[in-house]
C-alpha cells in the first residue's frame, strides 16, 4: 500500500485478505508465463544430472569446472567436516573465525592478483555490503556526495547494493549506463568530473549473465585511472571460466591485478556451493569488516564450504586442465549448434544463449528438450526484451563429448520440429 493511501486512511487488508491477495498476484504470474516451476533433480548436480529417475544432459548450472561433486572438493569438504566441524554459530567478529577462513581470504586474493579479501555468506551479501558500506564511510568530510555508475545489465545484487546504498545516506546518486556502452560512461564521467562527487564508483558484471559477454575491462580501466573512479568488477561467471588460467575477465582482457575491486561467489565455478567475497586493496577489506553490516550480523561460512572452495582454488592455481576443457567443450557447443542453424548470440563464454524470439517457444522447447534428455531453461519477457525469448545454455567442463552430442542432437530435433530451424 502506498504511503498516501496510508495517510488517507484507506482501510488495510485483513490478514485473509492479503492471502487471497498473494494467490491472485500468483494466479496472475502463472497466466503471464512468469511463474518460475523448479524441476527437482534426483541426484547430485553433474554434467549429467536425474530427474525422474531420467538421465538429463545438465545444460543450466552455473558447475562450471565440474567441481561441485569433483572427489578432491568431497574429500576437502569432509576433511573439514570431520576436522572444524558442522558450523561455527557465530558472526566472524564474535567466534565464527577459524584459521581456514584466513588462509581462504588470502588464497583468494593470491588468485586474482589482489592484496587482500573478505568472505560474505554469498556474493549477493557481498554485493550488498560493499555499496551501502563505503558510501556510509564517514572519511573526515562532512558534506559529500557519492555517485555510482552502473551497466543497465548488471545483476540484481549489484542493483540491490546500490538501492541500499541510496537509502542508507540519501547522499548517494547513481547513473545507470547501456549495457556496454563505453562512449556513454565515458560521457557521463567526463560531465560529473567537477561535480564534486566525494568518491565516483564503475560497476560492472564481469560476465553478464543474460548474454555471455563481457566488459571491455582494459578499455575501464585506463578510463576508471583518467577520471579517478573507482572500478568495482562482479566476477560470479567469470572467476574460474575466462582466461588462459581461470583467474577471470581480468585476464582475459590483458589487466590481471589492475582491478581496484572484484567481488565474486563460492558458488558457482569454485565449488558450487555457496559463499562470497570482496577482493581489493588491503585498507578497503579492512574497512569491510568493520564496516559490512552482512559480516558483521550474519553467520560465517560452515568450514567443509571453506575447505571445498579452498581445495577449488589449490586446484586451478595447480593446474589449468579443468579450465581447457571448459574452453574445449565451449567452443564445440558453439561450433555445432550454429552448424544446426541456430542463432546464438555469439561470444566465448560458456553461458551460450540460443535464441528463439518469442517466448512461448522458448517454453516449449525447454519442456520438449526435458523430455529429449536435455536440462535447459528458458529466458524470456521481463528477465529480457520482449522478441529475444532464449535457451540459456551453460556449459561445463564436466561434460563429456558424448553428453554433448547427445544435447545436440536433442536440439536438432525439438528445434526441427518446432520450426526454429529447417
Ligand atoms: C553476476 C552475479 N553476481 C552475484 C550473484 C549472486 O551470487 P551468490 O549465489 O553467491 O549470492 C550471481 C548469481 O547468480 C551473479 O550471476
Amino acid at each position: 500500500m502506498s504511503q498516501s493511501a496510508v495517510e488517507k486512511g484507506a482501510s488495510s487488508l485483513s490478514v485473509p485478505q492479503l492471502y487471497a491477495a498473494l494467490e491472485k498476484e500468483l494466479a496472475r504470474a502463472r497466466e503471464s508465463k512468469t511463474y518460475k516451476y523448479e524441476v527437482p533433480i534426483d541426484g547430485k548436480q553433474d554434467g549429467v544430472v536425474s530427474v525422474q529417475g531420467k538421465n538429463e544432459v545438465m545444460l543450466a548450472s552455473n558447475n562450471y569446472l565440474g567441481l561441485a561433486n569433483h572427489p578432491r572438493i568431497l574429500e576437502a569438504a569432509k576433511m573439514g567436516l570431520e576436522q572444524y566441524g558442522f558450523g561455527m554459530a557465530s558472526v566472524r567478529f564474535i567466534c565464527g573465525t577459524q584459521k581456514i577462513h584466513l588462509d581462504l581470504e588470502e588464497k583468494i586474493a593470491n588468485f586474482l592478483g589482489m592484496e587482500s579479501a573478505i568472505l560474505h555468506s554469498s556474493c549477493y551479501a557481498a554485493n550488498e555490503a560493499f555499496f551501502a558500506a563505503l558510501v556510509a564511510a564517514e572519511l573526515d568530510m562532512s558534506n559529500y556526495k557519492d555517485m555510482i555508475y552502473s551497466d543497465k545489465l548488471n545483476h540484481a545484487s549489484i542493483i540491490d547494493g546500490i538501492r541500499l546504498a541510496r537509502i542508507g545516506t540519501k547522499s548517494t546518486e547513481s547513473r545507470p549506463y547501456n549495457h556496454g556502452d563505453l562512449n556513454q560512461l565515458k560521457q557521463f564521467l567526463e560531465e560529473d568530473r567537477s561535480s564534486g562527487y566525494r568518491t565516483r564508483i564503475i560497476a560492472t558484471d564481469g560476465v553478464f549473465s543474460m548474454e555471455g559477454d563481457y566488459a571491455p575491462l582494459a578499455e575501464m580501466v585506463s578510463l576508471a585511472a583518467k577520471e579517478n573512479a573507482l572500478l568495482v568488477v562482479d566476477e560470479s561467471h567469470s572467476t574460474g571460466v575466462l582466461g588462459a588460467t581461470g583467474r577471470g575477465t581480468p585476464e582475459q582482457c590483458g589487466v590481471h591485478g589492475k582491478i581496484d575491486v572484484i567481488i565474486g561467489t563460492l558458488g558457482k565455478a569454485l565449488s558450487g556451493a555457496a559463499g562470497g567475497f570482496i577482493a581489493g586493496k588491503k585498507p578497503l577489506i579492512d574497512f569491510l569488516r568493520q564496516k559490512s553490516r552482512p559480516y558483521t550480523f550474519s553467520n560465517t561460512l560452515p568450514p567443509p564450504i571453506v575447505c571445498a572452495a579452498s581445495e577449488a582454488i589449490t586446484m586451478l592455481s595447480e593446474d589449468d586442465s579443468l579450465v581447457k576443457q571448459l574452453h574445449a567443450n565451449t567452443e564445440y557447443f558453439r561450433k555445432e549448434i550454429k552448424r544446426l542453424g541456430f542463432t546464438i548470440l555469439d561470444g566465448i563464454h560458456p553461458i551460450v544463449p540460443v535464441m528463439v524470439g518469442e517466448a512461448p517457444i522458448a517454453m516449449d522447447m525447454s519442456d520438449q528438450l526435458l523430455k529429449e534428455g536435455v536440462y535447459v531453461r528458458g529466458l524470456w519477457y521481463p528477465v529480457v526484451p520482449k522478441g529475444e525469448a532464449r535457451l540459456r545454455v551453460q556449459i561445463s567442463a564436466a561434460h563429456r563429448p558424448g553428453d554433448l552430442d547427445i544435447a545436440l542432437g536433442a536440439f536438432e530435433k525439438v528445434g526441427k520440429r518446432l520450426g526454429v530451424i529447417k
